[in-house]
């Protein structure tokens, strides 16, 4: 097994920087493209089979160091009977949004054995299949809740935020049922066979250090400090809150992964020992191999000396690249970051 990844994520030395990407099974491959042709994204994850045939594609064929489970962050609450399609270009679309704290507790519980066993089935399957770790993930509270009250993407989460400081009883109810949502589901993966787990927040960064303290930080304390009674490697990734990092930086876990807006060095020079993820802009997969190589380089520089990093995009890959530039991304992280280690 290669533990690279792992090793990093506990600030292990390392023979090179492991690297694995977000949204790293999707449209970009003909082969995603080829299966959603027949099956739809929610059909995918329904079959364990194909569901690990799809998340074990980018390790074969990119070369990176971890696999992330193929589900969305919407996945238990659709199992719980939610609504929701995945529209493409748009993301999860819920056509009967939320509108008060028993709209969602009507929605019961998570028993994962039960209501998501497609998804143990999967993990279990990777766990005997693959020669990487495999991540296992979930979408956080506030941003679960903000597709849930606005019923799909948002700019400006207007809607969520009057929620918020409205009915800040239902708010908290909310956080609370999703945060124990949360908790027994990345248990059931990890007791499955998920060796980490990424928890997605990706449009937290919508709100101040303030209201994050307030209105978001208490589940995320509940969620972690849960997650601590577990082997499990932890990663918190979001979008846009660099502000948010000593919030993050106080939260029982073990991975922050952040986003390009912010250089690893800063986030060092502000205090944060935490081992970081990320950071690539996704866009440079677009630019010429050039400069895509010389960015990639400047960061691994900039990283070498930091204990525990993981090479990552500052968020997902777009359907626009070529799998080509991802597969040469990879070879050249791994070779150059040998390089580095050898002149220590
Ligand atoms: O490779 C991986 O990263 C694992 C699979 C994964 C998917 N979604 C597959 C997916 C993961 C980890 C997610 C998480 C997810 N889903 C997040 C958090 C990460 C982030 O991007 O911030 C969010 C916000 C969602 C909600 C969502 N689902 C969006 C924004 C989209 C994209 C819509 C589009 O068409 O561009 C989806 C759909 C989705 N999830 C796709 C994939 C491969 C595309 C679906 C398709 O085949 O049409």
């Amino acid at each position: 097994m290669n533990h690279v990844f792992l090793k990093a994520a506990r600030k292990e030395a390392v023979p090179y920087t492991p690297v694995w990407y977000m949204r790293q099974a999707g449209r970009y491959q003909p082969e995603y493209r080829a299966i959603r042709e027949k099956h739809s994204f929610f059909d995918i994850s329904h079959q364990p089979e194909l569901c690990a045939r799809v998340t074990s594609l980018p390790v074969k064929q990119l070369g990176v160091d971890a696999a992330i489970l193929f589900a969305d962050i919407m996945t238990p609450l659709k199992a719980r009977g939610l609504s929701v399609d995945i529209v493409e270009g748009v993301g999860p679309v819920i056509p009967d949004p939320v509108r008060s704290g028993s709209d969602l507790a009507k929605l019961g519980e998570l028993v994962p054995e039960r209501d998501v066993p497609y998804v143990l089935e999967t993990v279990e399957r990777l766990r005997k299949q693959l020669e990487v770790p495999l991540i296992g993930f979930a979408g956080a509270p506030f941003t679960l809740a903000s597709y849930l009250i606005e019923g799909g993407p948002s700019k400006d989460y207007h809607r969520t935020k009057a929620f918020m400081y409205r009915r800040p009883d239902d708010w908290a109810a909310i956080m609370n049922h999703l945060a124990e949502m949360t908790v027994r589901y990345l248990k059931a993966q990890i007791d499955a066979g998920a060796a980490a787990i990424q928890v997605f927040d990706s449009w937290v960064g919508a709100l101040s250090s303030e209201d994050y303290r307030t209105y978001i930080m208490p589940a995320m304390v509940g969620i972690f400090s849960a997650l601590k009674e577990t082997e499990a490697v932890t990663i918190y990734f979001a979008a846009g809150a660099a502000h948010l990092l000593h919030e993050w930086n106080e939260l029982p876990v073990d991975v922050l992964s952040i986003d390009w807006r912010t250089s690893p060095a800063a986030v060092r020079g502000r205090g944060i020992a935490k081992v970081l993820q990320g950071n690539l802009d996704p866009a440079l997969l677009l630019a010429p191999l050039p400069l895509l190589k010389e960015r990639a380089r400047r960061l691994l520089d900039e990283t070498n000396g930091i204990p525990g990093f993981i090479f990552n995009l500052g968020h997902g890959v777009f359907p626009e690249v070529r799998p080509e530039t991802l597969k040469a991304l990879t070879d050249f992280i791994h070779d150059y970051s040998k390089t580095l280690r050898e002149q220590v």
